[in-house]
């Protein structure tokens, strides 16, 4: 077996990095900080593991052409062109809660050094002085933290605030009203959030929202002299913006850990502001966070070497591994369906849609549609498949899938069904796993068979007359082509018909076409599994 090569390019715990180490299967190669040897690893890497310091670029997955995974030690991915990623179905995970409590920690150390101004007091201290009427703080009690994001991070930090007895408003659009109310916090729009609190913490990922979303407009939202902390990503705010609020006492304070440049220059205006508290992104900076950043992520490139599998992925919503095993053999007729399915269609594919009949659990609904899509796609696209890019290749096609439960099937405690939609109409293929746990097709659209998926197949339809089955049994065989199975089905006798004739040799384009000019034979499809 080759060895999974794995590199690294960003300083990483080397105590969580051990396991690796240590894994005959596995060939860890170092590299932080040098470009040289990344040029030269790059090509032949199975897993890029990286901090946040790496930026994982269009230009060097280009020249990734092993690249299946790429971990990230931290949370944010926005060091990662993740679209890139997943159109080349690479996966990219990270580790999402791993840092969560220093992170928070961190966003409360600078929101009480703020609070009482340790770091200019102690500043003063080391210069000789003695200021106690200068460095006059406020409480925190009976004061209101607003949060920007109410994930991992700002609902930690919302349990600290309701300890120091402060009152917590939040805005975050993907939180409901009643989670929040759980918690104990109020949710309000942005406006309002910033209007009501006399503290503002930033916890939201860096997207096209949420980008400068503190500027010299929502600067003007802030209650007068409120203090603002940012422990998230620096391109939330409009940093020279901020620097004029605080220049002009609009805020009194301000706490940052991340920034628009990284590092931060060393002449940036922001260095000389008295009223703003700088720590150059130290949010996961904790012995704590990096073993466990580190860990979590040799344990998936363990379970990703061992299982194939990407423990959080980030872009593969909802995969878990152990889901994903549970629903073994359907995973695998499901993307059969897809397969079969997506050759015996006649004009271009505009739309897959999966029902799935009886006792289907919500969460495996989703990895079975995208494995019924990935097959469908692989009929059609040359590209390196995979459940993680099927769905963004369909997209990109203009390819709709859709998914929807369904009453259960009359024989089949569960039955998934697809349709594939075509410009030209639309084909169906019904399929379930059977008592021997293989992959079974039980319909052709709406006409029962009982046919077992693989290999060589010929699928014709047919009206139902006598004579029909020997004939094309003749012909096949006319033509040196063996017949393994064949299975047949109908709607009524002397009615529509479908015939699925496993084979052992390819059929000649000459007995395609003969199957097709047979009187009776409706159409040939030659389906390879
Ligand atoms: P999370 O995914 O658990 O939470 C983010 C929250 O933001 C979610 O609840 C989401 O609904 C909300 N959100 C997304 N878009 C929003 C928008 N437009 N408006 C309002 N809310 C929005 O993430 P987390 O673990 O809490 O981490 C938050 C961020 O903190 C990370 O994305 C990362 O960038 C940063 N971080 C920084 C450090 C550091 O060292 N300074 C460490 C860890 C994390
Ligand atoms: C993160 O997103 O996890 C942080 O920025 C921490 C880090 O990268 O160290």
């Amino acid at each position: 077996m080759p060895k999974l090569r794995v590199l690294v390019t960003d300083k990483i715990d080397p105590a969580g990095l051990e396991p690796l180490k240590h894994d005959a299967g596995i060939e860890l190669r170092m590299a932080v900080g040098d470009k040289a040897k990344w040029a030269e690893f790059i090509p032949s890497t199975h897993v890029w593991l990286v901090r946040s310091e790496t930026k994982v670029t269009e230009e060097w997955l280009d020249k990734a052409k092993a690249l299946r995974l790429i971990g990230r030690a931290g949370v944010g991915v926005d060091n990662i062109d993740v679209s890139g990623a997943s159109r080349r179905g690479i996966a990219v995970i990270n580790a999402p809660a791993a840092n969560t409590i220093s992170a928070c920690e961190h966003s409360w150390a600078l929101l009480l050094c703020l609070a009482r101004r340790v770091a200019a007091a102690d500043a003063s201290m080391r210069g000789g002085g003695w200021e106690r009427g200068k460095f006059m703080g406020v409480e925190l009690a009976g004061k209101t933290l607003g949060l920007v994001g109410l994930g991992r991070i700002g609902r930690e930090s919302a349990k600290r605030a309701l300890a120091f007895g402060m009152k917590v408003v939040a805005y975050d659009p993907y939180i409901s009203a009643r989670q929040a109310e759980g918690l104990g916090i109020e949710l309000a729009e942005f406006k309002a959030v910033l209007a009501a609190s006399d503290f503002v913490s930033l916890h939201v990922p860096l997207t096209e929202k949420t980008k400068r979303m503190i500027d010299a407009k929502s600067l003007e939202w802030f209650k007068p002299g409120a203090r603002l902390i940012n422990c998230a990503r620096g391109e939330l705010i409009d940093e020279a913006a901020l620097a004029e609020a605080l220049k002009s006492g609009r805020l009194a304070g301000a706490a940052l850990d991340v920034f628009e440049a990284e590092p931060l220059p060393a002449d940036s205006p922001l260095r000389g502001l008295p009223n703003l508290l700088l720590t150059p992104h130290l949010g996961a900076s904790t012995t704590e966070a990096q073993l466990k950043v580190a860990s979590e992520l040799s344990q998936s490139v363990l379970e990703f070497s061992a299982r194939g599998v990407a423990r959080n992925a980030i872009n593969l919503p909802g995969f878990d591994p152990d889901l994903l095993e549970a629903m073994g053999p359907w995973l695998g007729l499901a993307e059969t369906l897809g397969r079969f399915l997506g050759q015996t269609l006649d004009g271009g594919l505009k739309a897959v849609r999966c029902r799935f009949h009886g006792e289907f659990p919500t969460p495996q609904r989703h990895p079975l549609a995208v494995a019924v899509l990935k097959g469908a796609l692989s009929t059609i696209l040359e590209s390196t498949l995979s459940y993680i890019n099927a769905p963004i290749l369909a997209l990109e096609r203009g390819i709709e899938h859709s998914e929807a439960a369904a009453p259960a099937s009359e024989g089949f405690p569960r039955l998934l069904e697809v349709t594939a939609v075509t410009d030209k109409g639309e084909r169906s293929v019904s399929g379930a796993v059977g008592a021997d746990g293989g992959p079974k097709l039980v319909r052709l659209d709406n006409l029962l068979v009982d046919v077992t998926p693989r290999g060589k197949m010929l699928v014709l339809s047919n009206e139902d007359r006598p004579g029909m089955i020997g004939a094309v049994g003749t012909l096949l065989g006319r033509h040196k082509v063996n017949i393994a199975d064949m299975r047949v089905g109908r709607r009524a006798p002397h009615g529509e018909a479908v015939m699925v004739i496993t084979v052992d040799e390819d059929p000649s384009p000459e007995l395609q076409g003969e199957l097709k000019r047979f009187e009776g034979i409706r159409t040939v499809r030659w389906v390879v599994l």
